[in-house]
């Protein structure tokens, strides 16, 4: 009889892609994924502790199993995922949850059919966790989940030690992928039919350098403008203090690359830009968009904003809200900050009380999203190019995104799933677009 797994995966895509690795190797092992839990013979929780809310959600589902892991004894309970490389992790987990079968770290995770199989003929709980970096590990192949998008890691890790930031202590310092076997993945996957690839990092920008044999992101970018073939090139996430002229020209000149750049700023005011040791001011990131605006005029932006860091007073508040509004950006992931422990910021005195978060954070997404809104209101009468990415059950509609990362629902009686559609707009819905299907990518 078959076996069956199921992934929960908590926090970024970075995350989204390691689940599929590990379904890659899950498969490979004669694996099928289903989608119930109580048909599962191994269950991984994929955690995530960049953000309390994201590490609080795996704690709460770990528990939940409880139940179900005391009616199917031989059910393999796993965590894997960042939040296991925090110091008293497995000590913390063991006494919660007991019945958790593999605890395994972020650096050996491409280890877990070994784990795994060790598990199988042992009665222990098994702990591996590392705490430094071992070499990237190419041969692990991705069971693939999310067509038509592919993400490819081309680093792993983070140098900068953001104050409120866990991520360099979890993930370890900046490891890049060789260009060739970066390349080679995007090539395959573009002739297997994938349409969108975005390339992940933490910092995607100081991609190479480790490398030290001239090997940039601005290369790479060159690099992948030689394929072959229609699709959509994303990337993300850049580092204010790295993007340079360079880059953004190869992006420009690049008719793979969206013309889009994610481009967290964190926050508008320079005091607490400088607590957060991000290595910019306010004044700097305004003179990096209107550089990226000069090359690439119409170049959609968005960003990531922290609310209620330590100190920050109404006046630095303001600041990001003004800076939101100058720079007019495409969207905006927007967080209420969270102490992690380890960290700086987490140490720091005049932690903001979570009202005043709260109040904040309400402000910010209400701007963001007024803006969203007035913003479609342009899209209406226009057609604009979208590859349709999903089936939506409940709007009864094809789902896809515009170069810009707009989303747009069309009706349509054939499967367009994976196919670069001309919409013509027609109304909006709040945030996204309603259109009508023009034409097909093979009719075009
Ligand atoms: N609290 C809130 N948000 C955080 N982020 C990272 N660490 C924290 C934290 N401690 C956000 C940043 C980052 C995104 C991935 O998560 O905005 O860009
Ligand atoms: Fe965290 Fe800063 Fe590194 Fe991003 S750049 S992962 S926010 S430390």
């Amino acid at each position: 009889m078959s076996k069956n797994y199921i992934i929960y995966t908590y926090g970024c895509q970075m995350n989204v892609h390691e689940s599929e690795k590990i379904a890659g190797i899950l498969s490979s092992k004669g694996y099928t994924k289903c989608d119930k839990s109580e048909d599962a013979d191994v269950i991984v929780y994929n955690t995530c502790c960049v953000r309390e809310n994201a590490e609080q959600h795996a704690f709460g589902n770990i528990g939940m199993i409880k139940k179900l892991k005391k009616q199917k004894k031989d059910l393999i309970v796993a965590v894997c995922g960042c939040m296991t490389q925090q110091g008293n992790f497995a000590e913390k987990l063991s006494s919660m949850f007991p019945y958790v079968d593999i605890i395994i770290g972020t650096f050996n995770m491409d280890k877990f059919g070994e784990i795994l199989d060790k598990k199988l003929n042992s009665k222990k709980r098994i702990v591996e966790i590392l705490d430094k970096n071992r070499p990237i590990c190419e041969s692990v192949k991705p069971l693939r989940s999310s067509y038509p998008n592919a993400w490819v890691n081309i680093m792993y890790g983070c140098n900068n030690f953001c104050s409120y930031c866990i991520v360099p202590y979890v993930r370890g310092r900046e490891r890049s992928r060789t260009l060739d076997n970066v390349l080679n993945e995007v090539k395959s996957l573009v002739e297997s039919g994938y349409k969108e690839i975005t390339l992940l990092g933490q910092n995607v920008n100081s991609y190479g350098k480790d490398l030290g044999d001239g090997t940039s992101f601005a290369k790479l970018i060159d690099e992948i403008a030689k394929i072959e073939g229609k699709f959509r090139l994303r990337f993300m996430s850049n580092h204010p203090k790295d993007i340079t002229e360079d880059v953004v020209k190869a992006i420009a000149n690049n008719q793979h690359a969206c013309k889009s750049i994610h481009l967290p700023v964190q926050s508008g005011s320079t005091r607490i830009l400088s607590l957060m040791n991000r290595k910019y001011t306010r004044e700097q990131y305004l003179s990096e968009v209107k550089m990226i605006r000069s090359i690439i005029p119409d170049c959609a932006l968005t960003t990531d904003i922290i609310v209620g860091f330590p100190t920050e007073t109404e006046e630095d508040f303001l600041d990001t809200m003004s800076l939101v509004e100058t720079v007019g950006y495409d969207g905006a992931f927007t967080f209420v900050y969270s102490p992690r422990e380890g960290t700086k910021a987490a140490e720091m005195e005049d932690q903001i009380p979570a009202e005043v978060k709260k109040d904040r954070i309400m402000r910010l997404v209400d701007l963001q999203n007024e803006r969203n809104r007035v913003d479609s209101l342009k899209y209406v009468g226009k057609t604009i190019e979208v590859l349709i990415e999903d089936y939506d059950q409940k709007k009864n509609a094809y789902m896809g995104r515009d170069e810009r990362g707009r989303m747009a629902y069309v009706e349509f009686t054939k499967n367009i799933v994976g196919k670069f559609v001309q919409v013509q707009i027609t109304s909006t819905g709040g945030m996204s677009l309603l259109g009508k299907v023009v034409k097909v990518e093979e009719e075009m």
